[in-house]
């Protein structure tokens, strides 16, 4: 019975990628559904090429769309693929509509679902990637926690120890195959600003789709400029770009606004920036394993361990305190250690599933 990967966005083929490259380098039967959450190229076709990952088997070429609409469109077209493909084991990663979706066919029908970074919890359930987490974490059989602490959250939830396999997170396994290749082709002809830069980016539905919030956002990004004396590079989210379009909102005096880049150009933007700033769960972890000082633009993370570990710090979405966070997270020690494994979590994860196939 083969392995079906579900995955649907930018995060999601980024951290699939070493499962994916595991399994076709161990000639495993497995094939890859693709939701088409995401579809843009800079979102979806530059990481397969990229990566140099396969095609994937199945495209179900969902698109955008509201909450219900998007993730109705998924259950009925990976449905009727696991109809006809009866895995042994579904895989799903992260806390997406796409990984919700997968989540609620897999549990009805025999295959296992097996949920890559289980137990995060940000315990703020105004969040759409809280409520995929929580659901997609009890309806699964063998979940991938990435920490210890991952895994303490799901215990108290009354989730089986036995369960719960404690893994490391595959984003680790990406950053350690990719950042030498990345060197080579970005450190020279890219985006990458002369002298002190911060990265930004921001997409996080809390966030953007509030125009006071966004505002906010943005002015902080200007004042940070000026005060900390560094360029801004901000490759924006599409999400981003509309909702400034829709509120009428410019582009901040000093701050350069670029479309997505690609994941190797992104990891050297991000090893060879000042500070990071940021919503997105990916950056937080990219940050902290780079040794590159991070704050979070929200006002909680499911991703603790970064914070406990000096990489991080939770600054809201208001001027002051974002400038109070950022000019002290810049002067840095760097110093902390990278909580999310040893780079080796795609083969333990793979290793798992063949075990409970047989
Ligand atoms: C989704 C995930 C979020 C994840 C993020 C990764 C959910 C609920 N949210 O948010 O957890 O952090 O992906 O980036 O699953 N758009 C494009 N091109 C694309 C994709 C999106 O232009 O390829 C635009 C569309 O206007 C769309 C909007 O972005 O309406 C939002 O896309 P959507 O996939 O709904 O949510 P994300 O914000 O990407
Ligand atoms: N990323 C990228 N190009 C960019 C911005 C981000 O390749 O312009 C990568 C980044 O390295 C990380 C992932 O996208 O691996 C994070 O995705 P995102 O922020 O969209 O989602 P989240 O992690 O918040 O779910």
């Amino acid at each position: 019975m083969p392995i079906a990967i579900v995955l649907g966005t930018r995060p999601e083929i980024i951290k699939f990628s070493p499962i994916i490259r595991d399994l076709e380098k161990r000639g495993t039967d497995y094939f890859v559904i693709h939701t088409g959450q995401h579809y843009s190229f800079e979102m979806d076709k530059i990481f397969f090429e990229e990566l140099e990952l396969p095609e994937p088997k199945h495209h179900l070429n969902v698109g955008s769309g509201s909450h219900g609409e998007q993730s109705a469109k998924m259950i009925e077209g990976i449905e009727k693929i696991i109809d006809s493909e009866k895995p042994g084991v579904v895989l799903v990663q992260g806390d997406t509509n796409t990984v919700l979706a997968g989540s609620i066919v897999t549990s009805k029908v025999s295959a296992l679902l097996g949920h890559v970074e289980a137990g995060l919890r940000s315990y703020d359930r105004t969040m759409p990637e809280e409520v995929n987490r929580v659901v997609s974490d009890h309806l699964s059989d063998l979940l991938f926690a990435p920490t210890q602490n991952s895994k303490e959250n799901l215990v108290k939830e009354g989730i089986s120890d036995e369960k719960i396999f404690v893994t490391g997170n595959t984003v680790v396994d990406a950053l350690f195959q990719n950042l030498e290749i990345s060197q080579k082709r970005f450190s020279e002809k890219s985006v990458i600003p002369d002298g002190k830069y911060m990265l930004v980016t921001a997409h996080r539905q809390e966030n953007v789709d509030d125009p006071t919030k966004l505002k906010s956002i943005l002015e902080s990004l200007h004042s940070l400029s000026e005060n900390l004396n560094v360029k801004v590079l901000f490759p924006a989210h599409p999400r981003t770009v509309k909702m400034m379009e829709r509120f009428l909102l410019d582009k901040p005096l000093g701050v350069e606004i670029i479309k997505p880049v690609g994941y190797l150009e992104f990891l050297q933007l991000e090893s060879k920036a000042s500070l990071i700033v940021t919503d997105s769960g990916g950056v937080q972890e990219e940050a902290c394993i780079l040794n590159v000082p991070c704050v979070t633009i929200r006002e909680n993370t499911e991703r603790p361990e970064t914070v406990e570990a000096g990489a991080n710090a939770l600054a809201g979405t208001g001027k002051d305190k974002i400038i109070e966070v950022a000019s002290s997270m810049i002067n840095s020690d760097r110093k902390w250690k990278n909580p999310f494994g040893d780079g080796k979590s795609g083969k333990r994860i793979v290793n798992i599933c063949l075990e409970k196939i047989i």
